[in-house]
């Protein structure tokens, strides 16, 4: 049991889940039993973290070096709290303290962040620019955001999410609302539910619809897909209803990004239109696109999917050290 595995940690040979001492750089590489895998052993840090039990000999004596070029709320804290609940220590650079002020490149500066720690945690504006700082990480690297490429980690706590409110993920209608052209979030959420025998639906702006190179993969995992400009409509269907932001710092200039918003907004008004039992996620931070007025509503499970980001990030790190 995942019990046994924490209590014996420090003394277990090296896991069979095939995760130890590896890069986490795009959801492409997860197999269903390493997903399981992961949730269980997430679950199983969120009973031990909500009854106080202690987890703090796992990780213990290690490092993690938390490296962001953009900004980070909940990745960089989530990340850096599981870290410590495991008893593990953290180190900070970014990319306006550090000597990237001085010109430094990016994979210098990964490499030599590899040499102080354990485990790398990096964002980065440019896609792809993660896996090109891979080659230079003698550590597990874990991609915390590549611009408008991947977001491996949220899409792993989005699923677990899933799983904890609703108790399964298969049978379930699945709707990504928002700017799907900018939001890496959801590239790689539904690049991974093609694992899962889930129905997939898109409501954008029309200038901000799912990439065809998301929706290619999807279609080739025979994944059933379709694309709507009416949230009324799709939303007496959907089961989890996942919310995005507008990425206003990927639009060119403040007239397109502003025609671009406003189009979907979740109130309680419309959410009379929706199922009882469903939920309603965002990876946050929201701008407008939810209206606080909705917090209170059972279906609001965005807050409660923040916190599952930090039992996932346990389980990940924890994984990757090999330490479970
Ligand atoms: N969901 C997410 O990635 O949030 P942050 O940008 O605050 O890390």
């Amino acid at each position: 049991s995942n019990a046994e595995v924490i209590s014996a940690s420090s003394a277990t040979p090296l896991p069979h889940h095939g995760l130890a001492h590896k890069h986490i750089l795009s959801v492409d590489m997860f197999t269903k039993d390493q997903l399981n895998d992961i949730f269980n052993l997430a679950q199983t840090f969120r009973v031990y973290v909500t009854k106080e039990r202690p987890l703090d000999h796992i990780l213990r004596g290690k490092v993690m070096a938390s490296i962001f070029y953009e900004v980070s709320t909940r990745t960089s804290c989530s990340f850096s709290a599981a870290m410590q609940r495991l008893g593990g220590r953290v180190i900070y650079m970014d990319e306006t303290s550090s000597s990237v002020k001085k010109g430094e490149t990016l994979e210098d500066s990964v490499g030599v962040m590899a040499g102080y720690s354990d485990v790398v945690v990096l964002r980065h504006p440019s896609p792809g620019s993660v896996l090109k700082a891979s080659h230079h990480c003698r550590k597990p690297l874990i991609n915390a955001g590549d611009g408008v490429g991947e977001h491996p980690s949220q899409a792993l706590l989005d699923i677990f999410t899933i799983r904890e409110e609703i108790g399964t993920v298969n049978g379930l209608t699945i709707t990504l609302v928002g700017d799907l052209k900018n939001g890496r979030t959801v590239h790689s959420l539904a690049r991974l539910l093609t694992l899962y025998n889930v129905q997939l639906r898109y409501v954008s702006p029309p200038s901000l619809k799912m990439p065809s190179y998301v929706t290619d993969f999807i279609r080739s995992k025979g994944v059933s897909q379709e694309e709507y400009t009416s949230l009324e409509e799709v939303l007496p269907d959907t089961d989890v209803l996942y919310m995005t932001r507008i990425q206003k710092e990927r639009f060119e200039n403040e007239e397109e990004y502003q025609k671009a918003c406003g189009h979907f907004v979740v109130t309680p008004k419309l959410m009379t239109r929706a199922k009882r039992k469903m939920v309603v996620l965002h990876p946050l931070p929201r701008v407008f696109e939810i209206s606080p007025e909705f917090d209170t509503d059972p279906r609001a499970a965005y807050f409660r999917q923040a916190e599952c980001g930090m039992y996932v990030r346990m389980a990940l790190l924890a994984m990757v050290l090999g330490k479970c």
